[in-house]
């Protein structure tokens, strides 16, 4: 199948099943200070899985773009890509584990509704329990996917695992169903229980894995099993029994309600559907590769081989080699393909890159991209034109990618040349310093690898393989050191903020949260009704917002939308939520986030007037109304003193200020 039929068939299947079917939300979330990207389907709906109510209801399905940067380094094997799209099912305390585990297999399985997989290939995993957080095993999980597997005439043994280690020496012993402690199955987005900070929501959980055939790699471990990285076995989706909070002295409370978050990467289920372990082989990658092979002459295809391959030839570092061998050549189209895709969707949700927070991360998906290139011998200037084939695959699901397709493939275009310029310029500089390198110890200089990463925006690894060649060594842990104590300078955040998306929803955040609806519509009626946002975000210490605008601001504007924003406060107007139609929203002139789908149903802010109630919201004389989620302050009164700490051009036509609650 294509990820077009996967998408489709399983959007269908919850929808007979009577889940609202919600828009991917933006992959770069808005109003969420910790988190550069989205990176998993729940972290858009983590308030209602904490108890807030969905306009949409109890159930709810969805395929939500998602990005994970911490997955930089492992692209270019068969199974990871930093952006993948996530197929996911919500029971927001509604139907709880009886439910879920027959509604996944009954959609992996069947061959009419779902995807047709062979359930001989499938093989389960459920929580064997914890004892650090005292959280008891699933014992219910077992004796439902038992049930499951004998329906179809498999006896399903159980098997207790534990450990992967523990995996990769016993094996498989004949199990189909496997159990493993926190570190494998209870899902939060910080970990494990004893990770979770307090306020974070989690729970026990149980993952599908398909069995692709492929024989055990021993390198991974004497034996295999579901959980071994050997590439047999991979995850396709886990359903997390989202249940628990932790509390503030560390221990756990369930939440109101029991919940379900389940996960499937939408690749990877497809890859199931066409038994091939190399999710690079499934249809929205095809027309990619063959760019790649116009662009270079060398193909992903005919490399394969034990021999390499005899024609193709690419360069490695500055000398061109002929006969790379078969992984070799895939590994560099694998991660042009992935970097190149990922920062098509990043770069159509008005990110640029830059050099701090996701910016950083575009100009390092788009640089290592032109290394790659260069090994496969691309001419220069031509990546964008695999965004363009991307841009096309995707135009039916995702129209944001070719309204925008102009803005896109100037900004990929624009980076490339920027970072080719600085490879001439920067390049004779590297070449001499690891020249003097290899006279000095073989060792080149942290501080001199930091320059480079730094100011010049070269990739690490590409410092690294250039002096590799040179048989000149980098000290790596004394430039991570460089590199993080750097980070933790500049507040760059973007390294820190890779593995979060942890909500915080702190009483800071909320009240720079409502101070910024108050400044954004100061500033239309400083500046003019079509000012709009075009990106924010806040922190406990500050908030941001970027906006379009023409020209600098004066002293005297800024100093008026301070007045405004500080009467506003000093008014003690109401803040109020209304849940309402779409229609209804976008007739009251409801500010809109950027880049945002909404759905039918959509959660709204008002602020003001004085008199404004939750019955009667009086939207006719409200200061401000906004698309949003939340949360917010329940009245202005509460936010003391708002100043404008900094404005500045963000980019051009796009102004961006600082503010601070005093
Ligand atoms: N939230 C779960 C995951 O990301 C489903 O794996």
């Amino acid at each position: 199948m294509t990820v077009s039929e996967v998408r489709k068939r399983y959007l269908d299947f919850f929808a007979k099943r009577r889940h609202a079917i919600i828009p991917s939300a933006p992959i770069v979330p808005e109003n969420d200070p910790t988190t550069l990207f989205t990176s998993s389907g729940m972290q858009p709906l983590v308030p209602y899985l904490m108890g807030a109510e969905h306009p949409e209801g109890t159930r709810l399905a969805d395929s939500q773009m998602s990005f994970r940067a911490e997955d930089i380094e492992e692209v270019g094997d068969n199974r990871h890509t930093t952006f993948f799209e996530m197929l996911g099912n919500w029971s927001l305390g509604d139907y709880f584990k009886e439910k879920q585990l027959p509604w996944i297999f009954e959609f992996l399985t069947n061959k009419e509704e779902g995807l047709g997989l062979d359930p001989h290939k499938l093989y389960v995993t459920v929580f064997g329990g914890d004892e650090e957080s005292g959280m008891a095993k699933d014992e219910e999980s077992v004796a439902i996917w038992q049930k499951l597997f004998s329906q179809k005439n498999i006896d399903a043994k159980f098997v207790e695992l534990g450990t992967e280690e523990r995996g990769n020496e016993v094996g498989m012993q004949g199990g189909r169903i496997f159990s493993y402690g926190a570190k494998k199955n209870w899902w939060s987005r910080a970990g494990v229980p004893t990770k979770m900070p307090a306020g974070e929501i989690g729970g026990p959980d149980s993952e599908v894995f398909y069995d692709f055939g492929l024989p055990h790699d021993p390198k991974f471990g004497r034996e295999c099993h579901p959980n071994c990285d050997c590439g047999r076995f991979i995850e396709i989706g886990n359903s997390v029994f989202m249940q628990f909070i932790k509390n503030s002295d560390g221990t756990f409370s369930e939440l109101p309600k029991r919940n379900v978050d389940f996960g499937g990467g939408l690749e990877r289920l497809t890859a199931a559907t066409c038994d091939d372990a190399d999710i690079f082989n499934i249809g929205i990658f095809a027309e990619a590769k063959s760019e790649i092979a116009r662009l270079s002459g060398v193909s992903y295809s005919d490399i394969g081989g034990p021999q390499g391959n005899p024609s193709g030839i690419v360069v490695v570092g500055k000398e061109k080699k002929v006969g790379m061998p078969a992984e070799k050549m895939q590994f560099f189209y694998r991660v042009i393909m992935d970097h190149i895709r990922a920062a098509t969707f990043l770069i159509a949700a008005g990110k640029l890159p830059g050099k701090s927070e996701q910016g950083y991360v575009i100009r390092r998906l788009l640089r290592r991209a032109v290394r790659f290139a260069n090994n496969l011998l691309i001419p220069p200037g031509n990546l964008s034109r695999i965004a363009d084939v991307f841009i096309n695959e995707y135009q039916d699901v995702y129209s944001h990618l070719s309204q925008q397709r102009e803005f896109i493939i100037n900004a990929i275009k624009k980076e490339e040349a920027d970072f080719r310029g600085v490879l001439s310029r920067e390049g004779p500089k590297l070449d001499i310093q690891i020249q003097e390198a290899v006279f000095n110890g073989g060792v080149l200089s942290p501080d001199i690898v930091f320059l480079f990463v730094t100011s010049h925006g070269y990739p690490l690894e590409m410092v690294e393989e250039e002096a590799r060649e040179r048989g000149v060594r980098i000290d790596k842990d004394a430039v991570a050191a460089l590199l993080e104590e750097h980070q933790a300078r500049s507040r760059a955040g973007a390294a820190q903020k890779f593995a979060g998306g942890l909500a915080d929803q702190s009483e800071q955040t909320v009240r720079y949260h409502t101070a910024h609806h108050l400044l954004l519509k100061a500033l239309q009626q400083a500046l003019g009704p079509e000012v709009h946002q075009r990106g924010s975000n806040i922190t406990a210490e500050r908030l941001r917002i970027d906006f379009n605008y023409g020209a600098k601001m004066t002293d005297e504007q800024k100093a008026a939308v301070e007045k405004i924003v500080n009467e506003k406060i000093a008014e003690g107007l109401p803040v109020i939520r209304t849940v309402m139609n779409k229609a209804d929203a976008e007739k009251l002139n409801a500010e809109h986030e950027f880049g945002a789908n909404y759905p039918e149903q959509v959660s709204v802010y008002s602020i003001g007037p004085k008199d404004a109630t939750q019955d009667d919201p009086k939207f006719a004389e409200a200061f401000s109304i906004e698309f949003c989620g939340g949360p917010h302050v329940a009245n202005t009164s509460t936010l003391s003193h708002f100043k404008i700490s900094k404005e500045e051009a963000s980019s051009a036509g796009i102004r961006r200020i600082k503010a601070i609650l005093e």
